[in-house]
């Protein structure tokens, strides 16, 4: 039996997971997305080409490569019909290398609109959400109530939406009696719902099947699998900064329940992180930069949100954090990216541990919210020039190699992978 493969995200999502799953893709035979829905955005660049995944899994740019939506997942038809179209603009034919689960819960119209009035009465306090339903349909989940990829061939699939679209406008009226009134992605509800049930027939191109036996089958026939994670551990609905997290489990315990793979198959944990950090988001983040150095990393990293456009806030790289991520995924390798974003700082800082309630901490706390952990920072040097020609490790500038190093030691886990542009090609592997 071979054993499962993960590549996840160790901070705040947006770690360049896209890229390096279309990077890996070529050494496996199926890449299988576990949890998450179009909260996510993909970016895959090649040959002066640009692609943005929200629940395609991003390994549908190699010929051979068979690609499925798991259980874990959860769909909006509507998006997943418009990230069909965009893939055959650009001459990618999805229909026959993309499976998706019976089992995976479909995001409804309402469910949209449910998160919008639960974030707009959150006032201040808000996540900061996606605003794609993700909250409203896993909770819809988990209170069994939700409905399925397999309902949609049962002939009274229109009862068990109407049941459902019911339930919800009970709730919705109790917020906004003009619920109408609220666009979803610009358009008008009531065409919104028309658009979102002519897209299941796109959905019903795709081959169903039951995942789980699916994968663990192909595992049994020597087939290599990578599963992709979306978001990032400190995004986790366990560990992450609750409130101020995603609707799922980030983490590689995902992998089990979104796809029905046991934990004793679980090969290699790839984690990857970006050689700062960003969050976009409402939440706290103890390494954020609020002055010009911040302004620098998101501007040269070209940090706005792949699915919303949002500005993502920057930060150094939190060690601690990243420590607490490894921890929990049991990271087998790391993979570092967007080094070359730092390129042009003399300086630069990584924190260690944290200031909490007047003593020092390399944990994060329970309450942990924005300004009551203090980074302690080390003091490093910033390599200063531009790497974005290396072909190979011992290419990279003295100070450069430093902090990989650096990183290394501290968390005790190789750093096999190096990013340093967009680019499918600008990446060496050690
Ligand atoms: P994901 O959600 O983890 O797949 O990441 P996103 O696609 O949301 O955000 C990562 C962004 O950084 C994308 O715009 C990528 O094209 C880009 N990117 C990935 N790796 C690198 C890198 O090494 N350097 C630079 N400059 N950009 C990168
Ligand atoms: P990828 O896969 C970065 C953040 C949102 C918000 C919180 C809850 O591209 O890395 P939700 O829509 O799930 O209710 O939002 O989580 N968030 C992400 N941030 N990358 C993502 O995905 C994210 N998916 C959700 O900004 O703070
Ligand atoms: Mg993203």
């Amino acid at each position: 039996m071979m054993k499962i493969d993960v590549l996840l995200g160790l901070q705040w999502g947006d770690e360049g997971k896209g890229k390096v799953v279309d990077f890996l893709t070529p050494q496996y035979d199926i890449i299988a997305r576990f949890q998450g829905g179009p909260n996510a955005g993909h970016t895959i660049e090649f040959d002066n080409k640009k692609f943005v995944l929200h629940t395609i899994p991003s390994g549908v740019f190699n010929e051979g490569t068979t690609n499925v939506i798991g259980n874990g997942v959860i769909i909006d038809p509507f998006i997943l019909r418009k990230e069909i179209l965009t893939l055959d603009d650009g001459n990618i034919n999805v229909r026959k290398n993309l499976l998706v689960s019976r089992k995976a819960h479909l995001i409804l119209p309402t469910h949209r609109l449910l998160d919008a009035v639960y974030e707009e009465a959150k006032g201040k306090d808000k996540i900061g959400s996606t605003l794609k339903g993700i909250g409203p349909c896993y909770t819809d989940k988990i209170s069994r109530n939700g409905i399925r990829v397999g309902d949609t061939d049962n002939p009274d699939f229109n009862a068990i939406y109407l049941k459902s679209k019911n339930a919800h406008l009970r709730i919705i009226k109790q917020y906004n009696p003009d619920y109408k009134s609220i666009k979803i992605d610009n358009i008008p509800f009531d065409e919104y719902e028309k658009q979102w049930h002519s897209s299941l027939s796109t959905l019903n191109e795709l081959e169903k099947v039951n995942s789980e036996y699916y994968l663990n089958k192909k595992l049994a026939e020597g087939k290599k699998i990578l599963a992709e994670g979306a978001q990032g551990t400190l995004l986790d609905i366990d560990f992450g900064s609750y409130p101020f997290v995603t609707s799922s489990n980030t983490t590689a315990a995902g992998v089990c329940t979104g796809l029905g793979i046991s934990p004793k198959n679980i090969g290699n944990v790839f984690g990857i992180f970006k050689a700062y950090c960003t969050r976009v988001g409402s939440g706290p983040f103890p390494t954020e930069l609020l002055n010009e150095d911040g302004e620098v990393l998101r501007k040269v990293g070209n940090e706005f949100g792949s699915t919303t456009g949002r500005s993502r806030r920057c930060g150094w790289l939190d060690i601690p954090a990243l420590k607490y991520s490894i921890m929990l995924n049991g990271v087998t390798e790391l993979m570092m990216m967007k080094s070359d974003v730092m390129n042009q700082f003399k300086d630069i800082k990584a924190a260690t541990k944290y200031i909490y309630n007047g003593s020092e901490t390399d944990e994060i706390p329970f309450d942990a919210k924005d300004g009551n952990l203090k980074p302690v920072y080390d003091d490093l040097k910033g390599w200063g020039v531009d790497i974005a020609s290396a072909n190979n490790f011992d290419d990279f500038p003295d100070d450069f190699k430093a902090y990989v190093k650096y990183i290394e030691n501290k968390v005790g886990v190789p750093i096999k992978l190096i990013s340093y542009g967009p680019d499918r090609s600008e990446t060496i592997v050690r």
